[in-house]
């Protein structure tokens, strides 16, 4: 899932597809001359058009693709027409609403029950702060279904926002896959007077409408990916994302829910509390990731925690809710995994239900390791480490009573081979004959102490 190129121009007016090369026959000069005809014509269309473009502050911005959550296609986007007839429609900001002085806000208003919403950006000189909320109050009539995108500029010095160096603040949409967005773009004119790019912030708003019932509300695919942005996700837990994808330089989430989602950040933490149900992709390098992760399975297919950081801790809380399907063995499926290097990993099961699987993996070098497990879990388990001690620690085996109740006692089995760098073993419930190969943890580091507790 390389999502690297996120948002690419396309459409480059001074790109077009060479013309057919002149065959060599009898009409051989005639084919040349009508050859460099076309070359001609096609020149003069596209010089035409690219100073139309410009005119209109559109060059290089008619058509850019963003990614879709879901499936991470990309998406082709058209900015959307402020009427028929122009070929509206990103122009610098302040020219907008005519502001004077150093602030220009913009308002958009998208429909949440399109199929996707997105913010994206890209040039060198937009950078700035989203915050994504929820209304105090449910809207009044007619307003219920939109979500509010606030847009504003300032120079960073206070000094007046020159229109020309102020980003283009652009509503789009995707007419395909009937997505609704914003974008913010560089500046006509980027670089001020001594060639460096113009000093300017973009503060967005993001206020997501408060159901009248108190129903959660229901977005099918929401998109940030805002390169140089920093984006506080409040909370939100009055609403229920099918698909999210948050990509910036910093995501900082107070409480997030969702079938899918995933957080990027460019060297940054990732901390917050989710609730998911089906994926959960949490991605930086560098810096850590403290989260709470309220894993709520209900499908019968695995619902997947994934962590992944370098040279910095990751410490996650899980609650795993699982409900019973057809087969009433099977009480939930999870799948977590948490990767690091040279920083410690800790990661504490509070609640798991009963008869759940649970498949962990956990990775980091140089660094100690802490995994707690709920007594529910049954299932093998598997530790490795170089020059360090393991501890496996059954607290549970000494008086935790039966989670089903049937009076079993729970055992483990451990044995140390490989002169004690890998340790491994059983733990379940009574007898173990379902349980023993239920779930199954692998703990990996090197130089340092790892523990298990079952
Ligand atoms: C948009 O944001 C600006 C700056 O924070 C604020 O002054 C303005 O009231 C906001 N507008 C709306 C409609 O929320
Ligand atoms: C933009 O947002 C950031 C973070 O919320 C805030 O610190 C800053 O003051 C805002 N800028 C302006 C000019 O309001
Ligand atoms: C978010 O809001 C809900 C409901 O208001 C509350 O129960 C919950 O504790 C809040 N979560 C956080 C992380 O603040």
């Amino acid at each position: 899932m390389d999502v690297e190129k996120l948002v690419q121009r396309k459409d480059d007016p001074n790109v077009h597809s060479p013309d057919s090369p002149p065959t060599v026959s009898g009409n051989h000069w005639k084919n040349r001359r009508l050859f460099a005809a076309r070359v001609c014509v096609v020149f003069i269309a596209v010089m035409y058009f690219t100073w139309i473009a410009a005119r209109h502050g559109l060059v290089n911005i008619k058509k850019i693709t963003a990614p879709v959550t879901s499936n991470l296609r990309p998406l082709p986007l058209v900015p959307f027409a402020e009427s028929d007839s122009s070929i509206w429609s990103c122009r610098p900001h302040s020219a907008i609403d005519g502001a004077s002085g150093s602030v220009s806000t913009q308002l958009f208003q998208l429909p949440t029950d399109s199929n996707g919403l997105f913010l994206t950006s890209e040039g060198a000189s937009v950078n700035g702060n989203i915050k994504v909320e929820v209304a105090d109050e449910p809207a009044c009539r007619g307003s219920g279904n939109m979500l509010f995108v606030n847009v504003s500029t300032y120079h960073n010095s206070g000094a007046p926002l020159n229109s020309e160096f102020a980003p283009r603040i652009c509503g789009m949409n995707s007419p395909v896959d009937g997505f609704y967005g914003v974008g913010v773009f560089d500046a006509v004119s980027p670089y001020d007077a001594e060639h460096k790019v113009s000093e300017t912030q973009t503060n967005i708003t993001i206020t997501l409408p408060r159901t009248v019932n108190g129903d959660p509300l229901v977005i099918s695919n929401f998109i940030v990916s805002m390169g140089a942005f920093s984006q506080q996700i409040g909370n939100l837990s009055s609403v229920h994302f099918e698909s999210i994808y948050l990509s910036s330089k910093t995501v900082q989430v107070e409480a997030l829910s969702a079938d899918h989602a995933v957080i990027r950040t460019n060297e940054s933490p990732i901390e917050g509390e989710f609730e998911v149900t089906d994926t959960l992709e949490l991605d930086t390098a560098n810096a850590p990731i403290r989260v709470g992760v309220k894993m709520v399975n209900d499908r019968g297919i695995f619902t997947r925690l994934k962590m992944t950081t370098s040279n910095s801790p990751i410490t996650a809380d899980l609650e795993l809710t699982g409900f019973k399907d057809y087969n009433e063995f099977a009480s939930g499926r999870f799948s977590i995994e948490a990767r690091s290097t040279n920083a410690q990993v800790v990661i504490r099961h509070l609640s798991a239900s009963v008869g759940s699987t649970v498949m962990l993996k956990a990775e980091t070098t140089n660094a100690p390791m802490d995994v707690q497990m709920h007594p529910t879990y049954e299932g093998s388990f598997a530790l490795k480490t170089t020059n360090a001690k393991h501890n496996v620690d059954c607290l549970s085996c000494k008086d935790t009573n039966d989670p089903e109740g049937h009076g079993r006692s729970r055992k483990i089995t451990l044995k140390q081979i490989q002169g004690g760098q890998l340790a491994s073993g059983y733990v379940y419930w009574g007898e173990g004959y379902d349980g023993r190969h239920r779930g199954e943890i692998r703990m990996e580091t090197t130089n340092k102490d790892m523990s298990l507790t079952v």
